[in-house]
């Protein structure tokens, strides 16, 4: 791992654990990514978000709402888009310099149905249940604000390109239990490329 990768990886151990801690990661990370947004296309791999569809494969209903958190450049805003032709996405980013790559990588014909803005996933500027789906690839959970976000019988979706080597990586283990604290079920696992990824569901309100 570069040393950026690594600080990434420290990051992400960190904030997991102690999601208040943040502040002190927050204009790093932002900046980190602002530098490489111009490079971040070239630096993915072809195969990057095949452990993303897999997992897309797998949700049952297709959702009409979906947030992509983390976007980057947009691109599995560009792919939740293309699966669910119902779908209007949400693609959500710190970097205003990813953003700006992702609005330019946007072909028209999604236009209408696609938009990118700028939000912080620890603190989200939407109403609690706004969507069916939330999406991560290669992103920092916030466990609480994502259980907030998405809708009662919705989905949440994480990918990791690389699996365990990817410089942003939580474990499954991690995942289940932080989302099992929080009511959701349903749990699934997909290994596709090089990379992995976690499917699980929120229950319907009883
Ligand atoms: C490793 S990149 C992944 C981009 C894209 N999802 C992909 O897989 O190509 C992580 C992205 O998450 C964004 N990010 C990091 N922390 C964030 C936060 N708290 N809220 C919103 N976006 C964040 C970064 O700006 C960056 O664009």
């Amino acid at each position: 791992m570069t040393f950026g990768q690594r600080i990434a990886r420290f990051t992400t151990d960190v904030v997991v654990r102690w999601p208040r801690l943040w502040g002190v990661f927050r204009g790093l990370t932002r900046r980190q990514f602002d530098a490489i947004a111009p490079r971040w296309n070239t630096m993915r791999m072809p195969d990057s978000l095949a452990p993303f569809e897999a997992a897309l494969a797998a949700v049952g209903e297709a959702p009409t709402r979906v947030l992509d958190l983390g976007t980057g450049t947009g691109a599995g805003a560009r792919i939740v888009a293309e699966r669910f032709p119902d779908a209007e996405v949400v693609g959500a980013d710190l970097s205003e310099r990813m953003l700006a790559e992702a609005r330019q990588s946007l072909p028209a014909e999604l236009e209408g149905r696609v938009r990118f803005e700028p939000a912080d996933a620890s603190a989200l500027p939407y109403e609690d249940g706004s969507f069916e789906l939330v999406t991560l690839a290669n992103m920092i959970p916030f466990f609480d604000e994502l259980a907030r976000v998405v809708a009662p019988g919705g989905s949440v979706v994480f990918a990791f390109s690389g699996g365990a080597g990817t410089p942003i990586y939580v474990a499954p283990g991690r995942l289940r239990s932080e989302l099992e604290r929080r009511g959701f079920t349903d749990f699934a696992e997909f290994q596709a490329g090089r990379g992995t990824s976690f499917l699980a569901r929120k229950p319907d309100r009883v």
